[in-house]
């Protein structure tokens, strides 16, 4: 029997929607499922996609509860608690953290088998904590990650060597968040390295490459300061990212998994290149680093894991 695709999103807020929309339009799935416990915008959500179905695919866009994410191959999550005034960052991780209790507990009643793929902020210690908390297995537990500031990293050096973006090899590793690592060392296009090369008559000019990854670094904050949330390119990340499980594909992406003794690293969860498929994330791909990187990625971890045992410890 052929099984139809079912995809579940829990959190029907700005990066929710986003991802519904790309998913959507990419027909990735017969039936998607959004859950928020704002249960009328969930509905009102899933009503205004289904008015462009004539221009789009025929998935079926419902609001829903756990239990109807049971067909769920992937369940998607985003949600989480917004800031309140006067709130410290350690204070909303803990808050958010008892949102996620619960939306694992209710995942794990109602899609066992699902791959579980994390949005919500902080997403590597999201991500960390859901993997301590469910009984799927580590490999069905993935984290959006680097995906999308290495996503930014390409585009804004396709519009520096004005080339297209998707032809460019580049990866930003670690945390996603202010410690992240870009891999300039196995940058290339087209099997020939950026550093030490002149390409395009632009030769590797470390202070603009300097200046693009701080573009990168910095800008969900620029866009934030500007239209208050991010959510087009995260939503189109999560497609790319829920299309390489549901069709198998074992591309190779930079996304948030449990480290285990890679580049020495265990016990936190944080971005490498991986191979994702049906299965969710197995192998990683352990590039050759030059010493300033391997440094970063080992700062990185050292971030991730006292941010994480701050975390339980005020909680
Ligand atoms: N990983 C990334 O690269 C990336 C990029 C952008 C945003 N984000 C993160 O994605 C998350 C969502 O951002 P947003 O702008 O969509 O926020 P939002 O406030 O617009 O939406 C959050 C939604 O979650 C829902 N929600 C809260 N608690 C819930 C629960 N217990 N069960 C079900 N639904 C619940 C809310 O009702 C709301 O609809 C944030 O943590 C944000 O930081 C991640």
């Amino acid at each position: 029997m052929i099984q139809k695709r079912t995809i579940g999103i829990v959190g029907a807020g700005h990066v929710g929607v986003a991802a519904a929309y790309a998913i959507f339009m990419a027909g990735l799935c017969r039936d998607l499922i959004v859950v928020d416990q704002d249960r009328r915008r969930a509905e009102g959500e899933a009503m205004d996609l289904m008015h462009a179905q004539a221009f789009a695919r025929r998935v079926q866009v419902r609001a829903g509860s756990y239990r109807d994410l049971s067909p769920a191959q992937v369940v998607i999550v985003t949600a989480g608690a917004a800031s309140r005034a006067g709130e410290s960052r350690l204070a909303l991780l803990a808050r958010n953290l008892e949102v996620f209790r619960t939306i694992v507990r209710e995942l794990d009643r109602h899609c066992r088998e699902a791959v579980l793929i994390i949005a919500s902020n902080p997403v590597d210690l999201m991500t960390h904590f859901c993997q301590r908390q469910t009984r799927r297995a580590a490999s069905q537990v993935i984290g959006t990650g680097t995906m999308l500031d290495t996503a930014r990293l390409r585009a804004l050096l396709g519009a520096y060597y004005e080339v297209d973006p998707r032809s460019i090899h580049a990866y930003i590793i670690g945390e996603h968040g202010d410690s992240e690592v870009p891999l300039w060392s196995t940058a290339h296009i087209g099997g020939t390295p950026l550093e030490g090369h002149a390409l395009f008559g632009k030769a590797f000019n470390r202070a603009d490459m300097d200046r693009l990854f701080t573009a990168v670094r910095t800008s969900a904050y620029e866009i934030i300061a500007r239209k208050g949330y991010t959510s087009s390119a995260i939503g189109l990340t999560i497609a790319r990212l829920t299309a390489a499980v549901l069709n198998d594909e074992n591309s190779v992406l930079p996304v948030s998994r449990k480290l285990v003794g890679e580049y020495g690293i265990s016990d936190i969860c944080l971005s490498i290149p991986s191979i994702v498929g049906f299965r969710g994330v197995h192998n990683a791909l352990l590039p050759q680093l030059s010493p300033k990187e391997y440094e970063g990625l080992v700062r990185s971890a050292d971030i991730l894991k006292k941010h994480f045992s701050e975390i339980r410890e005020s909680s």
